[in-house]
């Protein structure tokens, strides 16, 4: 089989770069290991930049999201009981919204199922090889038979355990990464949620945030040990915790049944490139984030959006773009890199500390700077600006 771009993943970056591809009469199939079940069934992000929606919107595939999404202007910063707003509008002029990823992906599914996109899931043993040359080939197996597929450029949109960045030439790459001591523990309930904006608050028990899916359904999150089994977190244990850490003098915290419960680790890590030959990455195939600026989804957009970009001025004759993508792509990433790590810094606790005087120094301090930051105009400023977005 021959196509113009193989495109390894049907993630939101996958399925994205699809529709932008497609638009421009490019043609493409997505391999996914997964099921399509599979694929629409994971729960994860859910805040969009102002630029990530721009991109859906250029895409005409934002009707759901216009209809559904919800509007933010800012966010609550809390601690020792105090709850601070940083307006986004009013110190930045920008926004985000509250879509869940997995309305997302299944809004970009239903569309490539509608147009009759080439999408194979359930592709086993996927492997890309020689991307070095001119004539890039990915094998598949798929009920049993195998399969190639030749193509100009192949696109690991495979996430952080894909077969993509293994397939660089050993020694082309180097990796970035640090682990941290902490872990979340999220939930989906069905309540409607107790905050306009989210809330996310530091507190000596840990980190806890308030977000929601929808004005009926609430997401929240608990800073955990890595270790943590999710068995040791029952609802009740999980209601408590949130109520004594998101807790603030005449506000409640509405609780309702639980739907969804899951431990998700914490790391950041950045690939040296995202380019080789005819391999490109894109999203968590090439980085990941803490969670805490809601960036990893984003990110991913991001990324996509410039390689879409590259891959048209390409086959319009300039190769540029392309040549500087992994640059552009890696020196975004690595402002965002630097506010993720800062945010996750700034409201988790270092419970791992044993000295339980330095423990106390470095709460202390965070207490000390989110003082500042909710108080100096210039560093909400500067939150309001990277949270809703930079450039791209
Ligand atoms: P993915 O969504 O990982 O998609 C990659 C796709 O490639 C998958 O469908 C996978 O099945 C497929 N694939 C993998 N290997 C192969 C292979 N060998 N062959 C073919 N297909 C393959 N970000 C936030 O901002 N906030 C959050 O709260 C948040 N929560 C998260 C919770 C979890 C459990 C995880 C894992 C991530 C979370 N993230 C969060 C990060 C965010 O969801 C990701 O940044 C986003 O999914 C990246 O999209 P992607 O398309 O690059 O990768
Ligand atoms: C959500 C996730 C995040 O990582 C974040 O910073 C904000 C909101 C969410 O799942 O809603």
């Amino acid at each position: 089989m021959q196509t113009s771009v193989a495109i390894i993943g049907a993630g939101p970056a996958g399925l994205l770069l699809g529709h932008i591809l497609g638009q421009a009469g490019i043609p493409f199939v997505i391999l996914e290991r997964s099921s399509r079940e599979h694929v629409l069934s994971r729960i994860r992000a859910g805040v969009l930049e102002q630029g990530s929606v721009d991109v859906v919107a250029s895409l005409g595939l934002d009707a759901n999201l216009r209809e559904r999404g919800l509007e933010h202007g800012g966010i609550h910063l809390q601690y020792e009981g105090k709850r601070r707003h940083v307006d986004f509008r009013e110190l930045v002029g920008r926004t985000v919204t509250v879509y869940g990823q997995q309305a997302l992906v299944t809004d970009l599914l239903a569309e490539h199922e509608r147009l009759g996109s080439a999408i194979v899931f359930d592709a086993s043993d996927v492997s890309p090889r020689g991307i070095d040359g001119a004539d890039p080939v990915v094998g598949y197996s798929k009920d049993g038979i195998r399969h190639e597929l030749h193509s100009d450029f192949v696109v690991g949109a495979d996430g952080y355990h894909g077969i993509c960045r293994p397939s660089f030439p050993s020694g082309s790459l180097e990796t970035y990464e640090r682990s941290y001591p902490f872990a979340w523990l999220g939930i989906l309930a069905d309540v409607a949620p107790s905050t306009d904006d989210l809330i996310y608050a530091l507190h000596p028990d840990g980190f806890a945030m308030h977000s929601m899916r929808s004005r009926r359904v609430s997401r929240l999150y608990l800073q955990v040990n890595p270790g943590a089994s999710i068995d040791d977190w029952s609802d009740e244990r999980i209601w408590d915790g949130l109520q004594t850490r998101l807790g603030v003098d005449g506000w409640t915290l509405e609780q309702g049944p639980i739907t969804e419960k899951s431990i998700t680790p914490m790391r950041s890590f950045v690939t040296s490139t995202l380019a080789s030959g005819r391999l490109f990455l894109v999203g968590d195939a090439g980085h990941i984030v803490p969670p805490t600026g809601a960036k990893g989804l984003n990110s991913a957009i991001a990324d996509v959006a410039l390689l879409g970009r590259a891959l048209l001025e390409q086959r319009a004759g300039d190769d540029a773009p392309l040549a500087s993508y992994s640059d552009r792509a890696l020196a975004r990433q690595w402002q965002v890199q630097h506010f993720s790590q800062w945010m996750t810094e700034m409201l988790h606790v270092h419970h791992e500390v044993p000295d339980a005087a330095a423990r106390a120094f470095r709460y202390r301090s965070q207490v000390g700077q989110l003082e500042y930051v909710t108080g100096s105009q210039h560093a909400m400023a500067s939150l309001a600006e990277q949270y809703a977005g930079l450039p791209f």
